[in-house]
């Protein structure tokens, strides 16, 4: 019998929320009284397929957090950058690992059917994400004014988990830092290195906390439904 597969889920925590603003970072904030990071790794952690969890969070915070060897979760420091986060997270993972799944510490709604999807379709083809069509028509715009608009019907919103088998993502985040790329997510920088990203259907629900009107809709959401998987 193969070994069983090894499923790594990264959480990137080290953000500083600069678009929500407050004196506590977003991922830290309650939602339904649990603060947002936590929510998503219990979530994670509630999955059988989920072997290991790693959180990269701000330097400053990671002595409160510390954790005993052998638990499914570890803190780790985070970098300057999401993808700098992910790097680390990457790094403290060892070689234990057979496919990632990067999801933003404040996505508090995702689907564990979507991220079954989501690694089912990195298995298959390397990389996948799932993602959502847009509801509004986007302009492209120069000088305060529209140059163009791109056709909707081609274009889709990114969310997380996104999943990698881990060769690749250790391929794009080495070549990243060689040369000193940035990107806002995995899977397009994945698809700049040539590699297929597969396109999963996400959900509307699995949108994220950016601003403060986010939070007071999750809330909302958590209250009427409750979460999946809770402890
Ligand atoms: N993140 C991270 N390390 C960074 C920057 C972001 O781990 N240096 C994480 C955030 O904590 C969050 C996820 O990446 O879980 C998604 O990023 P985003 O919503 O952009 O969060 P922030 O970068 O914190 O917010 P902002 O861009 O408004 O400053
Ligand atoms: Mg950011």
């Amino acid at each position: 019998m193969p070994d069983p597969e090894r499923i790594l889920v990264i959480i990137p925590a080290a953000g500083s929320g600069s678009r929500f603003g407050g004196d506590v970072p977003k991922q830290f904030l309650p939602l339904g009284g649990k603060p947002l990071v936590q929510r998503v790794v219990e979530r994670f952690l509630f999955d059988a397929v989920v072997t290991r969890v790693i959180v990269p969070v701000a330097d400053m915070l990671l002595s409160a957090v510390k954790t005993s060897p052998g638990e499914r979760v570890q803190f780790v420091a985070g970098g300057a950058t999401r993808l700098q986060s992910v790097t680390r997270g990457l790094e403290a993972a060892g070689d234990d690992v057979d496919l990632v799944a990067v999801h933003d510490a404040v996505r508090p709604f995702f689907s564990i059917d979507t991220f079954h999807a989501t690694l089912d379709a990195a298995r298959r083809h390397g990389a996948a994400f799932p993602g959502i069509p847009l509801p509004d028509t986007v302009h492209q715009i120069a000088d305060d004014a529209i140059a163009s608009t791109p056709d909707r019907s081609v274009l889709v919103a990114a969310q997380t988990p996104q999943c990698f088998r881990v060769a690749i993502l250790r391929d794009i985040v080495a070549r990243a830092a060689r040369e000193d790329a940035d990107a806002t997510d995995e899977a397009g920088l994945a698809a700049k290195y040539g590699h297929r990203v597969q396109l999963v259907h996400g959900d509307s629900m699995n949108f994220k906390i950016t601003r403060p009107e986010d939070l007071v809709m999750a809330e909302r959401i958590y209250a009427e439904w409750g979460g999946e998987g809770d402890a």
